[in-house]
């Protein structure tokens, strides 16, 4: 497994494992704690939840773990976010400072730790204070409840505008990306991160696996551009979608949703390939029907 340093203080691992999803795997505490184990195993070191995953279940799922086995927690670094919220079935956001330090406590208390190595914003909110939600992160950071702060699918202007009442210690930005979602190459975000050397987080690094499922047309273009590059380097075609990913000089890092460690084998056998520079303009083209001029 290859590790990136995020700031001085804390490294991640290149594939990182998330965990949007466990409340659908319907896992028991063992279960949960043995796939954990089975990332370790993997150098898979890096976890990402979210307050918002099944409303408290997620964090509180892997708290019961953390609970049962505390030296897991000490093994890996643990990624959380806050921001998103539900009124009765209707979803609204808050980066309000009482609401980042409040949410803060609750996902500590979830998930059964004492810190957090990393917390983010978990969307863009319009009615956002980029002054009064940098104070409420920075006071998390001095108090010791999070070690580092960052953002998630920020665009450049907000990223930026935080950043400034951050004292300039944001260190990523997750965001969606995929051979077919272009959104923050398009936005600059990319070459912000690239020329700030800040690593970015990737979500649904295979469109949530509409690359493999999918009947639409992007996808089933991506898919078969995947497949025919695969063939070349003797590789399965998702190989080839977390390679896409890795080859890029941002050094992204790709968060992989699966309840299958085989799975997450195939994004850590990605690490191996290296694309020639035309392959990954050729999946960059495949789906968006790009013209390169
Ligand atoms: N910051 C944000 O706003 C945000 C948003 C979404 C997600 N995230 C984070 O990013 C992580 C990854 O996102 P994601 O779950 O969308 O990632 P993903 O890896 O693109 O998608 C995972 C899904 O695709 C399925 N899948 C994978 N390979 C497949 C294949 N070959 N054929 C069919 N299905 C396949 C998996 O099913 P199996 O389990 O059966 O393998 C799983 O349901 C999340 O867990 C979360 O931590 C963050």
């Amino acid at each position: 497994m290859e590790y990136l340093k995020i700031t001085e203080e804390l490294s991640f691992s290149r594939i990182i494992q998330g965990f949007w999803r466990l409340v659908q795997w319907d896992w028991s505490t063992k279960e949960l704690e043995a796939f954990m184990q089975g990332c370790i195993e993997r150098g898979v070191t890096t976890f990402d939840t979210a307050e918002v995953y099944g409303f408290g279940q997620c964090e509180t799922q892997l708290g019961k773990v953390f609970s049962k086995n505390p030296s897991l927690r000490k093994q890996i670094q643990l990624v959380s976010k806050t921001g998103i919220f539900n009124h009765d079935g209707f979803k609204y956001y808050d980066t309000s400072y009482e609401r980042i330090k409040a949410s803060c406590k609750e996902s500590l208390q979830r998930l059964s730790c004492d810190s957090l190595d990393l917390y983010l914003i978990h969307r863009e909110d319009p009615c956002f204070d980029p002054q009064e939600t940098g104070k409420a992160l920075l006071e998390l950071k001095k108090e010791g409840l999070v070690k580092e702060i960052g953002v998630s699918n920020f665009d450049p202007i907000k990223f930026q505008a935080l950043n400034q009442f951050c004292e300039n210690l944001l260190c990523t930005n997750q965001i969606e990306w995929n051979p077919c979602c272009f959104e923050h190459i398009q936005s600059g975000m990319i070459d912000l991160l690239t020329q700030n050397h800040l690593h970015p987080m990737i979500w649904s690094p295979l469109a949530g696996g509409k690359l493999f499922t999918s009947q639409e047309s992007p996808y089933i273009k991506v898919t078969e551009k995947l497949s025919e590059i695969a063939q070349r380097h003797g590789v399965e075609a998702e190989i080839i979608a977390y390679a896409w990913l890795l080859y890029h000089p941002v050094k992204a890092m790709p968060i992989v949703g699966s309840s299958k460690l085989s799975r997450l084998d195939s994004a850590i056998k990605a690490l191996d390939v290296t694309l020639e520079r035309w392959e990954w303009y050729e999946i960059y083209t495949a789906s968006s029907g790009a013209r390169l001029r």
